[in-house]
């Protein structure tokens, strides 16, 4: 099935293993890619999750297949240093071959610029209008809509009232954001969506480095499991509500909500809830023990019933849009 999205990335799916920290490995990236969809590197999980040197990783995941993989660029500017570091990490994607981005937060256009100039595309995430209008201006060459179901950071719409959003800005518009199984992904495409972005089915996944607890959390996980935190980064993330997730509350504390309305001090307790939230859900994601009950997901969990390869999901949904 041919789409903008799968012209754009050169790819036979219109299908994308969204990035995700802490569940994005190497091994997982290159499966989706590998049969046909296209596997996002998160570049924090791969450097400190997964322990590989950025570039060694990219590398990796080109030795597993030699299909078109893409890179997630986080672009908020939360430190000079953290910039820095994106800026070489887009560098060396480039050398090594990636051509296909996708920005989230921030204005993506120091991004679009690069990219272009090196034949790439850049796809930017967006949860409403005002921040796609942002983005076209940027040069961006896609949105990829996040929708009120999404595992990570959901936007405020349903899948239907975000299309209807920013489905007129001359851009494609992939569709992220419960989907579990092939008749979502079917319908999100009969809906006019360009692809679509997967991020909660492919944890459930024999590659994905996330542990066994994890797993077999989301697939005992209904919709009503899907609790809304804002203790993990500062604005809402979905999680599966667990007895841990219950003792931190869901909701930010008075002076973390007081320096989350300041224009300087929103920066720094970003930067607080950052540091501290990316030591926890690496722990958490990695502790085979279990007890560590600190787990993204989104609604998509009342869908996934089994661990499955993720080649494999990507051949059901491909053979479900014939
Ligand atoms: C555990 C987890 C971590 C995520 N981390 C990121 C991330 O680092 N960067 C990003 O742009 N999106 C991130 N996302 C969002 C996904 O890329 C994708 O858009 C989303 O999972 C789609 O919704 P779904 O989980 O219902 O399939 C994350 C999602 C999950 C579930």
């Amino acid at each position: 099935m041919s789409t903008p999205l799968t012209r754009d990335a050169g790819i036979e799916v219109p299908l994308i293993c969204g990035a995700m920290y802490p569940c994005s490995n190497p091994e997982l990236v290159a499966a989706v890619s590998d049969a046909g969809g296209i596997g996002i590197v998160q570049p924090i999980s791969l450097t400190y999750v997964y322990r590989h040197d950025f570039r060694e990783g990219l590398r990796l995941i080109r030795r597993l297949t030699t299909r078109p993989f893409g890179m997630n660029a986080l672009i908020e500017r939360s430190s000079r240093r953290y910039h820095e570091k994106m800026v070489r990490w887009i560098e060396i994607a480039l050398e090594e071959g990636v051509r296909f981005f996708v920005t989230s937060l921030g204005n993506p256009g120091w991004v679009c610029q690069r990219v272009h100039a090196a034949g790439g595309v850049v796809y930017h995430d967006v949860t409403e209008r005002k921040w796609a209008l942002k983005g076209r201006g940027a040069g961006v060459d896609g949105l990829i809509g996040v929708n009120s179901r999404a595992g990570g950071h959901p936007g405020p719409l349903s899948a239907e009232a975000l299309l209807a959003d920013v489905g007129d800005l001359g851009l494609p518009v992939v569709c992220a954001g419960g989907i579990g199984d092939p008749p979502g992904f079917a319908a999100a495409l009969r809906m006019g969506y360009a692809g679509v972005q997967m991020g909660t089915r492919f944890i459930a996944t024999e590659e994905c480095g996330a542990s066994p607890a994890y797993k077999q959390a989301i697939l005992d996980a209904d919709e009503a499991d899907i609790v809304l935190s804002e203790r993990i980064t500062g604005v809402p993330v979905a999680v599966i509500d667990t007895p841990e997730i219950r003792r931190m509350g869901l909701e930010a504390g008075r002076l973390a909500r007081w320096m989350l309305r300041g224009r300087r001090t929103k920066h720094w307790i970003r930067t607080w809830y950052g540091l501290k939230s990316v030591w926890q859900l690496k722990r958490a994601s990695l502790d085979r023990s279990g007890r560590n009950e600190y787990w993204q997901a989104g609604k998509s969990v009342a869908a996934i019933t089994s661990i499955e390869p993720a080649g494999e999901i990507v051949r059901r949904f491909r053979a479900a849009i014939g």
